[in-house]
């Protein structure tokens, strides 16, 4: 077996009924995908190759055998794994500790969503090179983070600026770095994110609560929610402009402070208008993102939205995101003008995002090396309070340490 070069290789301990499809699919990806039978031939093969990136190892078949490869992955270096269970079995794992490089990837699962987990594991160690991933990752335990997740809302009067674009592959962005995120598309007018995702039929909550009505069980949001191949949860309000009645504002409110019982990040996109419904989602929200493009109608919109935020008493809770930001824009011109400081920057990604968007899949998967999916990883980890690992790589910082996990 020797190595492909340039083919990052993924060392694969499946049942042989699973193994000849994910080692297809592995292949097709680009990856050098390395099956072994057992823990033993994966210690010999760990031995002899330095050049695996990640080991995906059935936990069900053989739990002892599958322990002692786990053991095996996380010598040194430590290589994450991707365990395949039943989720029954995740159910059980939830409390243990695992390494933090770990996923799991529950069954039945498709071709499609195992090679995009190695993506995002491999994006993931890539961007944390040289860091333990520990120190990125459990450092927010002791702030908020271990309670409950925390609610972005994407907010922009103006139309067009990006809200949905930014809602959207941000959100991918954050299930990239393996946290749990529920997208809910609150746009009941031109909301799109179901389609965005290439996802047909999804329910949406004026389904479920219609359907509350006629007897029907009582669901949370999480509950409701859909699951993209990616792990992502998308949830729209509804899929038409019309008979929105039972969408009562407070409801939908307290529908999403229950779902950070269930994911670290809930973000919302939002109709560009003050309607009661988003009134209800600033006052909730802990952060209220304006995507802003660099030109005097949006900027004017952001100036209304800011007096607007102070009367509201919501104002210490926005931010701008940069969208389709040139490299020269002044960041420092842009804050005095509107009055808010900026959180993160997009660059204009071109047919790419129109591709994205017609394919049905998020930057993160379609195009995981583009600077533009870097900027939304880095952004997730902004919004995940980590010093962003692109930002951190490119100012070079990492000769001098490790980059430092900030508390949210
Ligand atoms: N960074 C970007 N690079 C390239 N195209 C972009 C970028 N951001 C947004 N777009 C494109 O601009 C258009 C508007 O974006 P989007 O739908 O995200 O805006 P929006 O603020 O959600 O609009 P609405 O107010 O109608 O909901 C879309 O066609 C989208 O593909
Ligand atoms: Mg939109």
């Amino acid at each position: 077996m020797s190595p492909m070069p340039g083919r990052p290789a993924v060392a694969v301990l499946l049942p042989a009924a699973e193994r000849t499809h994910v080692v297809d699919e592995l292949r097709k990806a680009g990856y050098d995908p390395l099956a072994v039978a057992d823990s033993k031939e994966l210690g010999e093969l760990l031995a002899t190759r330095q050049d695996i990136v990640v080991g995906v190892v059935d936990v069900e078949g053989h739990p002892d055998d599958a322990s002692r490869s786990w053991e095996l992955l996380h010598g040194t270096p430590v290589v994450p794994a991707l365990l395949v269970v039943n989720p029954a079995t995740l159910e059980r794992l939830d409390d243990e500790a695992g390494h933090e490089t770990d996923e799991y990837l529950t069954r039945p699962y498709t071709a499609e969503s195992i090679r995009w987990r190695v993506e995002a594991m491999v994006i993931r160690s890539t961007a944390a090179a040289d860091v333990s991933g520990t120190e990125l990752v459990t450092d927010f335990e002791g702030g908020d983070w271990g309670r409950r997740g925390q609610v972005v809302a994407v907010f922009n009067p103006k139309g067009g600026v990006g809200k949905t674009t930014i809602a959207v592959n941000l959100a991918a962005a954050l299930v990239a770095r393996g946290k749990r995120v529920l997208v809910v598309d609150a746009d009941t007018v031109t909301g799109h994110i179901p389609t965005s995702l290439g996802m047909d039929g999804v329910p949406t909550v004026v389904d479920h609560w219609r359907d509350e009505l006629d007897g029907g069980p009582v669901l949370s949001f999480d509950e409701q929610a859909s699951a993209h191949a990616s792990g992502l949860k998308v949830l729209p309000l509804s899929s038409s402009p019309i008979h929105t009645e039972v969408l009562d504002p407070q409801r939908v409110a307290q529908g999403l402070i229950q779902a950070r019982r269930a994911a670290d990040i809930v973000i919302v996109d939002l109709h560009p208008s003050y309607s009661p419904l988003n009134r209800a989602v600033f006052d909730m929200a802990d952060r209220i993102m304006v995507p802003v493009t660099p030109d005097l109608a949006a900027i004017r919109a952001v100036v209304k939205l800011v007096e607007v935020a102070d009367e509201l008493g919501v104002r210490d809770r926005l931010s701008l995101i940069v969208n389709r930001a040139a490299s020269g824009v002044a960041v420092a011109d842009l804050e005095r003008t509107v009055g808010l400081p900026v959180f993160g920057q997009v660059r204009s990604g071109g047919m790419l995002v129109v591709r994205a968007l017609n394919e049905g899949r998020p930057l993160v998967e379609l195009a995981p090396r583009e600077k533009i999916t870097q900027e939304f990883l880095a952004l997730a980890d902004s919004v995940m309070g980590v010093e962003p690992a692109a930002e951190t790589a490119r100012a070079g910082l990492r000769l001098f340490g490790r980059p430092i996990a900030v508390r949210a």
